[in-house]
């Protein structure tokens, strides 16, 4: 099983103007379900692309398994890449398609036939092996060019966005699929996805890339619940934001003015009077009620000005009585109307903040 190490991998295109890769460093651990998340154009694929060979970097190296192979070619670098289009030879069937590796490399028919047939269990791949790809749904014919990259006993899988071409519904499935083969292999996978939910759901670890930057790198769980940078606060999950400034701080947390003179306790400890800040708190731990609770804190009086329903949860848009707007996530059976009066309140404990960017907040904010 591979660990991969990137260590400051930069790769220009365009004459030098568009930086994909930004002096990346990476550790990638034996059998992890690693995942790299960012918009798109932030230079993901050419980053899986440069682990492959299929891309040299302008700097930087590359090692598997502790070995430094920025000048292996690709041939025997013994990693498996699976893209969102499909790649299958159009004229072989699934069985020829599935055995290509096996055979390439002369390994005896009835052997391979068996090699084929192992996979097929594992995948649950309930086709006709004679069947041609375009007689097989998408999400079949994904599976086919897993099943291949696995017959090819890679033990590092590169998948660039394998699920994103599919049905929302054959995505869902395929991908718990994937994680639970990636496992059972016992294999190294590095997956790229512009899907925060996908990442979430599927991934030991994550990367956040943005202009060819690794941003942060954390569990789904580390990431969601204490996200180190405005960024993965935003592009992972929705989060709520304000501007604000500190105006007490002491060893059990500080206060955050922020617009309309109101005031917000947290329990974030160690900064600075005065600070500038931007404080966060994700829409689910924002508590609504139509009477005013003592025991609560941070207490904001506003109203409910729009509502999501999504089936299981309403995303409500209330409207707090300093002029700001949050989104707050409350299960379906409490149900508030438009213009209902409402006491928001904002637990110390799920209020984060950050230092206020160098740019604005805005810019920060935003995805290009
Ligand atoms: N072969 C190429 N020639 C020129 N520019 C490229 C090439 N490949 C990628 N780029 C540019 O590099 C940046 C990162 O691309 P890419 O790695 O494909 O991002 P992502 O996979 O995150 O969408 C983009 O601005 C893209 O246009
Ligand atoms: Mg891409």
């Amino acid at each position: 099983m591979p660990d991969v190490k990137l260590v400051n991998i930069s790769k220009r295109y365009g004459k030098g103007k568009i930086i994909a890769a930004d002096k990346v460093n990476l550790e990638i651990k034996d059998g992890e379900y690693f995942t790299i998340l960012g918009p798109s154009g932030c230079g993901k694929s050419t980053l899986l692309k440069i682990i492959a060979g299929i891309v040299k970097p302008d700097e930087g190296e590359v090692y598997v398994g502790g070995k430094l192979i920025n000048d292996v070619p690709i041939e025997e670098r013994r990693i498996a890449m699976v893209f969102q289009n499909i790649l299958l030879f159009p004229h072989m069937n699934v069985e020829e398609n599935i055995g290509y590796a096996p055979r390439v490399k002369g390994i005896e028919r009835e052997r391979r036939v068996k090699i084929v047939e192992e996979i097929v269990s594992m995948l649950k791949l309930t086709l006709r092996s004679t069947a041609f790809p375009d007689e097989l749904s998408r999400g079949a014919q994904q599976k086919v060019s897993l099943a291949r990259a696995i017959a090819s006993e890679t033990n590092l899988f590169l998948l660039d966005e394998p699920l994103s071409a599919l049905d929302s519904r054959v995505r869902l499935e395929l991908r718990y699929e994937l994680r639970r083969l990636v496992k059972e292999l016992g294999v190294t996978a590095i997956h790229v996805t512009h899907d925060q939910e996908e990442a979430m759901s599927i991934s030991d670890r994550i990367a956040i890339m943005k202009h060819g930057k690794i941003i942060e790198v954390g569990s789904p769980v580390e990431l969601y619940l204490g996200p180190r940078t405005i960024f993965t606060a935003h592009f992972l999950g929705k989060m709520n934001f304000m501007e604000g400034m500190v105006r007490e701080s002491s060893g059990g947390g500080c206060v955050v003015e922020v617009s309309g003179g109101v005031r917000i306790r947290t329990k974030v400890r160690g900064r600075l009077a005065r600070e500038r800040v931007v404080l966060a708190i994700r829409p689910e731990f924002i508590k609504l009620s139509q009477t005013m609770n003592e025991n609560e804190k941070n207490v904001i009086e506003g109203k409910i000005v729009e509502k999501f329903y999504t089936g299981s949860y309403i995303y409500y848009k209330v409207k707090l009585e300093n002029g700001i707007e949050v989104f707050t996530l409350t299960e379906a059976e409490k149900m508030y109307k438009d213009g209902d009066k409402i006491y928001a309140s904002f637990p110390p404990e799920y209020v984060i903040l950050f230092k206020y960017p160098e740019e604005g907040l805005e810019k920060e904010l935003s995805l290009e």
